[in-house]
């Protein structure tokens, strides 16, 4: 039997932060507000990171609220596969992601209306089924690493898909791009959102690598243990 959790992408979080680990102003309001005020130098590097990867994956919520294209565009390279996981494929058919012209992964469910799944498919899209109900993420980190070559993966959040990858044990690195505000708010996403742990032993522990500047913005990377 294949272990499919050995033979799946490396997998970097990437995410812009607020002092209080916050993803964005308010729920339901878009991030690229936030990422304005990123210093030249962090556009640089989370393009350059885009670059170097094979795919990169946001939640079907981003793409309805920030709307990304999810595209190389600040430094030479390579835009990466665009992978966006999304039940029931019911992403706008105006999304970004739809265009560009780098191909896009939609990854849905059994749950999927097939009239949904053709008419994203007439859009370009690439279509998948992995799971039942929800997308089976260790299933499709498996098939992105055996059936598209994916060998190093970014993950762009948001904080509902990240606290999936986080529990299924999917993320190795996690870099984040500190901005210097704090914007409150008890239901504003946060890095990582879900359901609350029960006791320290659910902590995810992590390993501080590297520290640094890009311009005015404090970068902290982790490996996950
Ligand atoms: N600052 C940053 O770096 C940054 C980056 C990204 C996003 N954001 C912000 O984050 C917010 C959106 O985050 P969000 O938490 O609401 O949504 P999200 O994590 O972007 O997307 C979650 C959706 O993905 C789909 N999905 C399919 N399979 C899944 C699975 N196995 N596990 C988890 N999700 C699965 C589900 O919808 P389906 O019904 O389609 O399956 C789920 O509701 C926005 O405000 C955005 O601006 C900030």
């Amino acid at each position: 039997m294949t272990d499919i959790q050995n033979s799946r992408p490396f997998v970097l979080m990437m995410s812009e932060i607020t002092v209080d680990g916050k993803l964005t102003l308010f729920r339901g309001a878009s991030s690229k507000i936030l990422m304005k005020y990123m210093s030249h130098e962090s556009e640089i590097l989370l393009h350059t990171t885009r670059a170097e990867v094979d795919a990169i994956m946001v939640g079907s919520r981003t793409i309805a609220i920030d709307n990304s294209f999810l595209t190389v565009r600040l430094v030479k390279g390579k835009s990466p596969l665009r992978v966006i996981p999304n039940s029931r494929a019911d992403i706008s058919p105006d999304a970004n992601v739809l265009s560009g012209g780098v191909p896009t992964l939609i990854a849905v469910s059994e749950k999927a209306p097939v009239e949904n799944i053709r008419f994203l498919e007439a859009r370009g899209a690439i279509v998948r089924t992995y799971g039942k109900d929800k997308v089976d993420l260790p299933l499709l980190l498996h098939s992105l690493y055996e059936d598209f070559g994916v060998k190093r993966m970014m993950i762009e959040g948001g904080p509902t898909l990240n606290r999936q990858m986080i529990k299924a044990r999917l993320i190795d690195e996690i870099r984040l791009v500190h901005l210097p505000f704090i914007v409150g708010g008890d239901d504003t996403p946060s890095l990582v959102g879900g359901d609350r742990i029960e006791s320290e032993d659910e902590m995810v522990r992590l390993e501080l690598k590297e520290h640094y500047l890009c311009g005015s913005n404090l970068i902290t990377e982790y490996k996950v243990l």
